[in-house]
């Protein structure tokens, strides 16, 4: 075959490696490839001229960052990966020991505007990501449309559903890599649904414009898609409590009966949700006077007790001429309305009626957008609710606008242009979070804004939280919940929740028990239920579904000190507080096989410590099978080690054996309990329950040492700031880490470092415990002195004044 020189063969001579990557032309197509740092790698790909180099999901500086490459035959190496170009343009990537990480199937195929691009699909490659897609956690052998839709009643097939985040995860060999495709048309991505041994992607319309981000750790991947399109900035404390929210309270009396309850039954809750009822004929931005008469002091009244209040404000805005509605005649004044193709202002109807919709992509017209909120920040809401921003438009088949419909780009880094709606429907979501979050900071300037959206784009997550919109009351529903956040997560937007009991349809009681209770181990917890459904706050089933729900919302106030610790480090480098269990435990099997697979993404960890295994069936009584990763793992409601009561509990010995070898573990399912483990060497900061974060919990700050065996890691941290303002991005916050040691005797020795930052923590003492240590010892040595020990819940432990040194506490 070598002597045979095919006319392509001679393309492959055209590449031109450059000091920073290479291009090669072929067919008249040209391909370039970028290293924008040693293990990032841009990909553009055009016919005739090279499209504009402008994103919206990308950040400048990553976009534009360049690393020198070193020349290869067809191709170059950095110290990472290397990079051949062979005929046709066929792109391969490879990691320095030659192990291919991507390799083109195809050149890519061209149909009009449209084209789709092809890579091989390795035999055991499995894809994670996606956004909000409902079905598995592994999107393999799935196919995708990305294109905002709003999906009322979604079922775990629908596609597409509300966002568009082009970001996915490869694995095979446990070599992990992530792939952005920034391209803001109606995108398709398919997971080897077509052809198992190829997954592809393509678009309508736009640039060939992906990134290739390589791990081979997934935490790698992560901190790669965090440095590209930057992290989701730290939310308020409060938020990481128990939010109540529904299809509407109004009037006022009930949303007021609804907060004097929660803090009446003492359930722990800082949030309550005002929907579209509580606006004058849900227009945007206005309040019903007479059902909210005391707006202004019903907010204060509500801060008093504690709680935050967020409202929702649609983009939407009501086309009401001459009637005194000020977002209409301020941005018709201003010329912030899209526009159909002949320049008349495009209206549709949504929530109030006939409806026009601002031209996010403008920057005046956010920036005015955002002084729509002053008078809600005046009056002290704390957070805002960016919903139906797909955008959806009521009556036509499609739930959006039409596709002609003409968007302006005034943007700096970006060509002044028009756009057809076609191109801007995947980032309007976004730039409306995004007109809100920059509003809202400009209104409040040292303060985090809190801003949740239905709608995104790849990089929203620099703006808002989300929600996965309108899910059902079903127990599938909640199982679905599990693949959805982590898979939200791995896409940027670990700050997510779905409506808690399910939005459309009424749950029974133990649907709703069980659902409270796993969502207490969720980034963001927020009951919300559709108007005409039951009511769905925690004690509408009576005191003893009450207790069961509330000894979850108080765990998750017992644990907010480990949660935010976990949220600030999402905040820092994208680890996203949900996670597979690939992600802490990538090579659990010999293989690298994610061991996800195994549990069928039932199981998730939030942050690295916790291993939270509801029944994969939620609604079947039959006991099922618990996968621990490897190493030690401890029972999180008894402190003991895990393992011994789930071995006795399988059926036969041959079962238990099996069992033991894998770490596996048959659980009855209980619906009072969701099995929660911790692992070894885990030390977790916990606080004394409180009633909502701007109580001061009572007592030291509890940091749980979980004995690990010996020789095996052992650490923990405690991030703390003081939970609202902007004040720690200027070193005013409170950081220490914790590590401990196992002698051959069994005498552990915890560490704590000085703390770091300027913020005095709420906390004067610390009490340090042990969960599993062989013996409980009389007294401990703090920096050489004694100090009595004293059991609490059955764990020893001892306290003391906190300190600015490094602290050693040695328990014989
Ligand atoms: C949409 C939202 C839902 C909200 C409703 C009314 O359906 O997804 O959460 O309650 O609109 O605003």
């Amino acid at each position: 075959m070598a002597a045979l020189l095919s006319p392509q063969a001679a393309i492959a001579q055209q590449v031109h490696v450059t000091s920073n990557g290479l291009t090669a032309t072929a067919n008249g197509v040209t391909l370039e490839v970028t290293a924008l740092e040693q293990d990032k790698l841009r990909i553009r790909e055009w016919r005739t001229t090279p499209p504009e180099d402008a994103s919206w999901a990308v950040l400048p500086a990553s976009r534009t960052s360049r690393i020198p490459v070193s020349a290869d035959t067809n191709g170059f190496h950095t110290q990472q990966l290397a990079v051949q170009v062979g005929d046709n343009l066929h792109l391969i990537i490879r990691d320095r020991d030659g192990h291919i990480l991507q390799e083109d199937a195809g050149p890519t195929v061209w149909r009009g505007d449209s084209f789709r691009v092809y890579k091989q699909r390795g035999e055991n490659e499995h894809f994670f990501g996606l956004g909000d897609k409902p079905g598995p956690l592994d999107r393999t052998g799935q196919a995708f449309t990305l294109w905002n839709t709003d999906s009322f009643g979604w079922q775990e097939s629908t596609d597409p559903i509300y966002k568009s985040i082009p970001f996915f995860l490869g694995e095979e060999g446990g070599r992990y890599f992530g792939v952005l495709f920034d391209n803001t048309w109606r995108t398709w991505f398919d997971f080897g649904r077509e052809n198992d041994a190829e997954y592809s992607f393509g678009s309508q319309d736009g640039p060939i414009d992906y990134y290739f981000l390589y791990g081979p750790e997934p935490r790698s991947v992560m901190a790669a898609y965090a440095w590209l399109t930057g992290p989701a900035p730290l939310p308020p404390l409060w938020s990481f409590g128990f939010q109540q929210s529904r299809y509407s309270y109004s009037p006022e009396s009930q949303l007021m009966d609804v907060a004097s309850r929660l803090r009446k039954d003492k359930i722990p809750a800082d949030a309550l949700w005002l929907d579209i009822d509580f606006q004058k004929d849900n227009m945007p931005f206005t309040v019903d006077p007479r059902r909210f008469p005391n707006f202004p002091e019903m907010v204060s009244q509500l801060a008093r007790d504690h709680f935050h209040l967020i409202v929702i404000a649609d983009l939407h805005i009501a086309h009401k001429p001459n009637a005194d509605y000020a977002p209409f005649d301020t941005g018709t004044a201003g010329d912030h309305f899209v526009k159909n193709p002949d320049g008349t202002p495009y209206i549709g109807p949504v929530w109030p009626g006939p409806s026009v919709f601002p031209d996010f992509t403008r920057q005046q017209t956010r920036q005015w957008f955002g002084t729509l909120y002053k008078d809600f920040v005046h009056d002290g809401v704390s957070g805002f609710w960016d919903d139906m921003n797909e955008p959806a438009v009521f009556r036509y088949p499609s739930k959006t606008m039409p596709l002609d419909v003409q968007h302006r780009i005034d943007e700096p880094g970006f060509a002044t242009r028009t756009m057809s709606h076609r191109e801007a429907h995947n980032i309007f979501g976004m730039q409306n979070s995004r007109a809100t979050y920059d509003g809202v900071l400009t209104l409040r300037p040292n303060e985090r804004p809190y801003v949740m959206t239905r709608a995104s784009y790849a990089g929203g997550q620099r703006y808002a939280v989300t929600w996965t919109g309108d899910n059902s009351s079903t127990w599938n529903h909640l199982r679905m919940t599990i693949p959805q956040l982590v898979n939200l997560g791995l896409s940027g937007f670990s700050f997510a929740g779905a409506d808690v009991g399910g939005f459309a349809g009424s749950p029974p009681a133990d649907l709703l028990t069980k659902w409270l209770e796993v969502a207490a181990f969720q980034p963001i917890d927020r009951d919300h239920s559709a108007k005409g459904t039951r009511m769905h706050e925690p004690w509408v089933d009576g005191p003893e579904h009450e207790a069961m729900r509330r000894r979850y919302i108080e765990e998750r106030y017992r644990l907010l000190p480990y949660i935010y610790t976990v949220a600030e480090e999402t905040s820092r480098d994208g680890m996203p507080m949900m996670r597979p269990l690939f992600m802490e435990f990538p090579h659990a099997a010999n293989d690298g096989t994610p061991m996800d697979l195994a549990t069928g993404g039932a199981e998730f960890l939030l942050g690295p410590n916790l291993l939270i295994a509801p029944n994969p069936s939620p609604e079947e009584v039959a006991p099922y099978e618990l996968h621990l990763p490897p190493g030690r793992w401890y029972d999180y409601w008894t402190g003991t080690q895990a393992g011994t009561a789930g071995k006795a509990q399988a059926r036969d010995a041959e079962v238990r054996d099996t069992l033991l070898q894998n770490q596996q573990i048959l659980l009855k399912p209980e619906l009072a309990t969701v099995p929660v483990y911790v692992r070894g060497g885990a030390i977790l900061p916990l606080q004394s329950l409180v009633q909502s974060t701007d109580e001061t919990p009572k007592g030291p700050l509890t940091l749980r040492v979980y004995v690990p065996a010996q020789n095996q890691p052992c650490e923990g941290s405690l991030y703390a700031d003081d939970g609202h303002s902007l004040n720690y991005r200027r070193g005013d916050y409170f950081r220490i880490k914790a590590s401990c040691e196992v002698a051959a005797d069994g005498a552990v020795t915890v560490t704590l470092s000085a703390p770091e930052g300027s913020y005095r923590l709420q906390w004067e003492s610390i009490r340090v415990e042990l969960a599993g240590s062989a013996h409980t010892p009389a007294k401990a040595t703090i920096d050489g002195k004694d100090f009595p020990v004293s059991e609490n819940n059955h764990l020893p432990g001892v306290t003391f004044a906190r300190s600015a040194k490094p602290t050693r506490i040695t328990f014989p």
